[in-house]
């Protein structure tokens, strides 16, 4: 399939951002030509779409990671404290081969690609980011799944002196997210582990955090130490705050309403003080590739 862009690129090859755009170039040349072009990684409702990725700095400067303090700058001035390595990702549950998974052992294994994907935050911000990272579907293919395995948990690090927010009780720690298992192996969904061709820094979930593009960024939990394969629906931070705000599918829907704001359009960050919103795209503009799971399903109640 067109949008599994390969490339021999590892997550350690450093890339500068230029190096990086050169690519992309290449990558929308290619989906011009019509050669790959339908269901390319672009997609058709992709097409019109704002596909111009934001800088590295307005990506690592403006970010959610509750960990470290609910400001917005607060996961850049304090993410530096967290260790992340050594690094264990712990899979268990349905899966043939538990156990604590070293991050390197995971790496050796996979194929890193470049996503270049929109991102929409349930607060209406949004950006456009060039991750690196691989499938869900393949690490999952590491453990095993088992049949009858319904649904994916994940849960972040819980280390509360190297990540200052952990001291106050604003989440119930750790941060725990999940997904319905064709969610979790859809092609679109991944682990990410770069930014731009370099490590994923710390306040954007170091070192491997989930990517659900056509979902509200909460649900993309980073710093994950636990993967648990489960038959059924896994408990999720927001959700259990508040579930009349913040449903467990939670897929980008500019036709439902937060309750207390609209989700009609969004603001891409970096744009400065006199940015326009743009309207925002039924399931982040990835319909054509993720509408199909959730036929027959009300998208109001399951919002
Ligand atoms: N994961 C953890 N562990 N803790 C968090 O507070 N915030 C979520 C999500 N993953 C969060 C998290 C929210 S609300 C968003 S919008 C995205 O991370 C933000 O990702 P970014 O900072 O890389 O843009």
């Amino acid at each position: 399939m067109a949008y599994r862009w390969k490339n021999d690129l590892k997550d350690k090859d450093v890339t500068d951002e230029g190096a990086f755009l050169n690519r992309r170039q290449l990558m929308i040349g290619m989906g011009a030509l019509g050669a790959i072009g339908t269901g390319a990684f672009v997609g058709k409702a992709n097409a019109a779409a704002d596909l111009e990725p934001n800088s590295y700095e307005d990506i690592t400067s403006y970010n959610n990671f509750y960990e470290f303090g609910t400001g917005k700058d607060d996961p850049a001035a304090y993410a530096h404290t967290l260790t992340t390595s050594p690094w264990t990702v712990k899979i268990e549950g349905m899966v043939d081969k538990p156990g604590d998974y070293a991050f390197e052992d995971i790496m050796a294994k996979m194929t890193i690609e470049e996503r270049l994907y929109r991102f929409r935050c349930v607060e209406a911000w949004s950006a456009v980011i060039p991750w690196n990272g691989f499938e869900l579907s393949d690490l999952l293919a590491l453990a095993g799944v088992q049949s009858g395995a319904k649904y994916v948990g994940f849960e972040t690090l819980y280390r509360p002196e190297e990540m200052v927010g952990q001291n106050r009780r604003t989440l119930d720690w750790p941060y725990v997210e999940g997904l319905r298992m064709d969610e979790a192996m859809n092609p679109l969904t991944i682990m990410a582990t770069g930014i731009y061709g370099k490590d994923i820094p710390n306040q954007n979930g170091a070192p491997l955090r989930l990517v659900v593009p056509w979902k509200y960024g909460f649900k993309s939990i980073k710093s994950i130490v636990k993967i648990t394969v489960l038959n059924e629906e896994p408990p999720c931070t927001w959700n259990q705050i508040n579930a009349s705000e913040y449903g467990f599918y939670s897929n980008v829907n500019p036709e439902v309403d937060h309750p207390r704001w609209s989700q009609a359009t969004e603001r891409k960050i970096g744009g400065g003080l006199f940015a326009g919103r743009q309207p925002t795209l039924m399931m982040n503009g990835y319909a054509d590739q993720v509408a199909g799971m959730y036929d027959g399903m009300d998208l109001r109640k399951f919002y």
